[in-house]
């Protein structure tokens, strides 16, 4: 069993990964954590929580974190509806969120865990960056941290960044620098994985509450993306849910990646793909505006059927 922390911006794929992680049988998932990104922290957290109820969860402990990144001010996406999911009008759930910030709650459920936690961060990395700036020993109760984010190719959020990575540069960088094991599920591979419509429509006309939602939330990928529509909806976040419990479906390489920092490229992901020590190797020197680089597990492509 994977013991598993979620950190979420939910978010129409939040939500599809939320629902599968609670449904799969050798996850558990220990809490779920709340930043901006796709939409306010108060969004995400009402969205969360709805979603945990359909999911049949509503013991999950749930925390708002981070209502803006560490330095850019904040600035919700605009591609996941008004209230962030898809404006499906699920309804809202009675519960209300865990007092404790999201920090706390994390703090806490690493300090009382006796086996180490992966955590899937789903979002920007603000809180996971609070964390470990305030908690720094909790890297070690940390199994890894499997990310969406960042691109070993083009970006979304501008020509080269990735969205999450994008949205709050310095804390992906102070997440990446923490000496925990890290993999990163990035664009390369979380753009290629989609069901089909059938598969959509089987799941919206489902048994399971779950399902249902999840065939919702496809359907609205397709309407969203003309692009896709033809051949199916993105199941985007959930497939770093997939990665954890399937990583053989995936070519993973351990490369080394940085974060850009300044100028035109910030928010990128540099992976560093060269066979062979380069003129940078032989002559030294890091440029400015650029952190340190860091092994990571980069997920470089996937069986998509699988996947799906
Ligand atoms: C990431 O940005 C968000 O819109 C998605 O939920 C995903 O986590 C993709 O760049
Ligand atoms: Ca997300």
């Amino acid at each position: 069993t994977h013991r598993v922390i979620l950190d979420v911006d939910t978010g129409v794929d939040d939500a599809m990964a939320i629902l599968m992680a609670v449904a799969h049988p050798e996850i558990e998932v220990l809490g779920i954590t709340c930043v901006e990104g796709n939409t306010s922290v108060d969004n995400v957290v009402s969205n969360t929580l709805a979603v945990l109820d359909t999911a049949g969860a509503p013991d999950i402990p749930v925390a708002a974190g981070a209502r803006r990144p560490l330095i850019e001010p904040s600035r919700p996406s605009h591609v996941h509806g008004s209230d962030g999911m898809g404006d499906l009008g699920l309804p809202r759930s009675a519960r209300i969120a865990d007092s404790r910030h999201a920090v706390d709650l994390l703090h806490d459920l690493l300090t009382q865990s006796e086996v180490p936690v992966t955590i899937i961060a789903l979002a920007p990395q603000t809180n996971l960056a609070l964390l470990l700036r305030q908690h720094p020993e909790v890297a070690g109760r940390l199994e890894r941290i499997l990310f969406m984010g960042g691109s070993a190719s083009g970006g979304n959020a501008t020509a080269v960044a990735e969205f999450n990575v994008w949205h709050d540069p310095e804390a992906a960088a102070i997440a990446l620098d923490a000496g925990v094991p890290a993999f990163m599920y990035g664009l390369d591979v979380f753009n290629q994985v989609t069901i089909d419509e059938a598969d959509a429509d089987a799941l919206r006309d489902g048994l399971t509450a779950s399902g249902r939602l999840a065939g919702a939330l496809l359907h609205f990928q397709m309407a969203d993306d003309p692009v896709s529509a033809s051949y199916g909806g993105h199941i985007g976040d959930a497939g770093a849910v997939c990665a954890l419990v399937d990583p053989a479906a995936l070519r993973v390489e351990r490369l080394p990646v940085r974060v850009e920092l300044a100028g035109h490229s910030r928010g990128q992901t540099v992976v560093d793909r060269r066979q062979r020590a380069g003129e940078d190797t032989v002559h030294g020197g890091s440029p400015a505006g650029g952190a340190a680089a860091h092994p990571v597990d980069v997920a470089l492509d996937v069986d998509v059927p699988r996947f799906a």
